[in-house]
């Protein structure tokens, strides 16, 4: 092993684990020696099919084309559920923890079953058929899972829109994706406030005259308004609904669903998954990355309005009839501990969060940890950005009292799976790195001109072949998916992420090298936050850049031009935050805001965001060469003027 400090695996991980090191070794190269031969194993293994695939996988990444089990049938709902019934139906499959800590309910495979089924008919009765696209804006409430899993039963291809977002975000992407359902709940409840989710949902669809049903779940009783025509409550129309649904039977390439993500231009983008490749992809990972074990409880604490949530917390642990819990509230209400307390409560075995969270409760004091018990604590997971050593070596120290590996799972949206991440009983961690790549999966760095790099380096991170998981296209723009992902290194994915390799062979990824920033491991496109402001009437340029934020990881730092004779001030910083949280959501919101005349740019007008990026990080002794400027002098002035001095 190399300098880096290095934890090895503990001999109570080791015993009992699914994988050893030497098995990970020998699995890795069959599969890619042999992907057909090990691909349609896996398969066979991890899922049930009504009917065979014909060709098992077949992939041209320098053609845009993604297959994986074509021609196989198979349905999402009924592997998560319908499969289980007879081994496991009074096993509960979803523990839910409400935002206040008497608030749960535990719900068996049978009952989710039926819950499902239900509603699948509620849908199908309003018209909803295979094909169709279904928005979902829901908090963390059960009938999250049973929205999604309904979808899947009738090949309805659900995309979910995070209850956060605005109401104009949540219409372009019910336009984009042309969905003519909604389902959401009356209100939201988060650390004890109310979030107005069908107030939201009624504000977007005043530009969406093609929805024509939307399902409205009661979580609050609070007050809302109806829409006679349009509006159902969920809980009547699933109480008329019958328990008996067959589920459809779909081609494993058929989509399951659409999410939207932000990219480094224009609008976020509709990734599209699969129905095959993308389940068999989370119940792998599921089950070998965390050590998922029979009749654990597993808690994954993101929201399922993310990739980590419809992923991890209802269809990689559905899939392998797991016992998920899912989590309504924040980390830090009604106080601190309360992860750890939850933790106790469900004798939690394995526990996934974000280092932001984990960043975030260090700076609030042991204390909160170290009054729980934590006995059941068995394997510790971190996702949504590169944690920094602090943070890992907190996580592992005091919350896991040093017998908990910490899987640091690097992937996308658009992997549909973890790609990079130990398998617990078979690498030794370091603390930073994401370690070794998954079953199937053939990383590479690249330098900016294609070459690749071998042995230790640093590069643009690829992926030089395709993997069950990966995403097929974007929704309504196959064109945008092979510009964005494909063509940059032709046959190659490539992730807009920078990475390390060492002589170990690990990985160390080193952040986004396009215009994506990742506040709170939550994706932002510089570009979306920058059309927000512009949306001010007294605002001519906006520039907005990434820099390092001690609990977010990154934060945002927005440059912006006033048109002429505007002055700057406090007033007008204020009307832009909010512009920003009403045109994308809370998240959106910058953290500093520096009025600048002008901003840096070169003679052909591009502005130079290298500059921009320095100044707000404040690495002022490495700004590089700014003589190809228009006008030098205006980097003077930004340096001045900014907003962390
Ligand atoms: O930059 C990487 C970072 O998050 C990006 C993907 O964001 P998103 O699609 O929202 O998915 C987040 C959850 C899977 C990546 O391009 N990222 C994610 N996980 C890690 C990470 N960076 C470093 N280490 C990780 N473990």
């Amino acid at each position: 092993m190399s300098e880096d400090k290095v934890y090895p695996v503990p001999e109570s991980i080791k015993q009992g684990a699914h994988i050893s090191f030497e098995q990970y070794q020998q699995m890795y190269e069959r599969s890619l020696k042999d992907p057909e031969g090990f691909w349609s194993e896996q398969a066979d293994k991890f899922l049930d099919w009504f009917s065979k695939w014909g060709t098992t996988c077949e992939w041209d990444l320098s053609k845009g084309d993604i297959r994986f089990f074509a021609g196989g049938k198979l349905n999402v709902a009924y592997n998560c559920l319908d499969r289980h019934l007879e081994s496991r139906g009074d096993q509960t499959a979803i523990i839910w923890e409400g935002d206040e800590p008497d608030q749960d309910e535990s719900i068996t495979y049978r009952d989710l079953h039926e819950r499902v089924c239900r509603f699948a008919n509620a849908m199908k009765a309003r018209g909803v058929k295979k094909g169709d696209r279904v928005c979902i804006y829901l908090p963390m409430i059960p009938e999250a899972a049973v929205a999604m899993l309904a979808c899947a039963r009738i090949g309805a291809v659900h995309s979910i829109v995070f209850g956060g977002f605005s109401p104009e975000a949540l219409r372009d992407r019910i336009i984009d994706a042309d969905a003519e359902v909604v389902i959401t709940s009356d209100e939201g409840v988060r650390g004890g406030r109310a979030i107005p989710l069908k107030g939201n949902t009624d504000k977007a669809l005043e530009g969406c005259p093609n929805v024509k049903t939307v399902f409205v779940v009661q979580r609050t009783g609070g007050n809302i308004n109806w829409n006679d025509g349009r509006d159902v409550w969920y809980h009547d129309a699933c109480a008329e609904a019958s328990t008996d649904c067959p589920p459809e039977h779909m081609d494993a390439e058929d989509p399951l669903f659409i999410l939207y993500t932000s990219g480094s231009t224009g609008k976020p983008k509709g990734v599209q998954h699969s129905t095959g490749g993308y389940l068999l992809g989370t119940a792998m990972t599921h089950k070998y990355v965390f050590d998922y074990q029979e009749g654990e409880v597993y808690w994954c604490t993101a929201d399922v309005g993310w990739v980590t949530g419809h992923s991890y917390i209802v269809y990689g642990p559905l899939a392998n009839g797991a016992k998920t819990l899912m989590f309504e509230g924040v980390p830090t209400y009604p106080d601190a501990g309360r992860f750890w307390q939850v933790v106790d409560k469900h004798n939690v075995a394995i526990f996934y969060t974000a280092p932001t969270a984990v960043r975030a409760l260090m700076g609030q004091g042991d204390e909160h940890v170290t009054n729980t018990s934590r006995k059941s604590l068995r394997i510790l997971g971190s996702v949504g950005e590169p944690i920094n050593p602090e943070a890992w070596e907190w996580y592992y120290r005091v919350v896991g009292e040093e017998r908990c590996p910490i899987v640091d799972t690097w992937w996308q949206t658009e992997t549909g799976s973890i790609l990079i991440a130990p398998l617990p009983g078979a690498m030794d961690l370091k603390p930073g790195s994401a370690t070794l790549p998954f079953f199937g999966v053939e990383p590479q760095l690249v330098d900016d001109k294609g070459n690749v790099i071998e042995g230790e380096g640093k590069g643009n991170l690829v992926i030089n072949r395709a993997w069950p998981s990966m995403m097929r296209t974007i929704y309504g723009d196959h064109e945008r998916f092979f510009n964005t992902y494909l063509a940059a290194y032709p046959g190659k994915y490539f992730t807009g992420d920078g990475a390390r390799r060492d002589a170990d062979g690990y990985y160390w990824i080193t952040g986004r090298v396009d215009d994506v920033i990742n506040v709170s491991g939550h994706r932002m496109g510089t570009a979306e936050v920058e059309s927000a402001l512009v949306l001010h009437d007294k605002v001519s340029e906006a520039a907005v850049v990434g820099y390092p934020h001690d609990v977010k990881g990154q934060g945002i730092y927005a440059y912006v031009t006033l048109m002429a004779g505007e002055e700057p001030s406090e007033d007008l910083k204020k009307e832009l935050v909010k512009l920003c949280i009403d045109e994308i959501g809370p998240i959106a919101k910058p953290d500093l805001i520096q009025f600048a005349p002008s901003l840096p740019k070169t003679r052909s007008g591009k502005i130079m965001r290298r500059i921009l990026r320095k100044v707000a990080s404040n690495e002022l002794d490495s700004l590089g060469d700014t003589s190809t400027l228009a006008d030098p002098s205006v980097v003077d002035t930004l340096i001045e003027d900014r907003a962390n001095k």
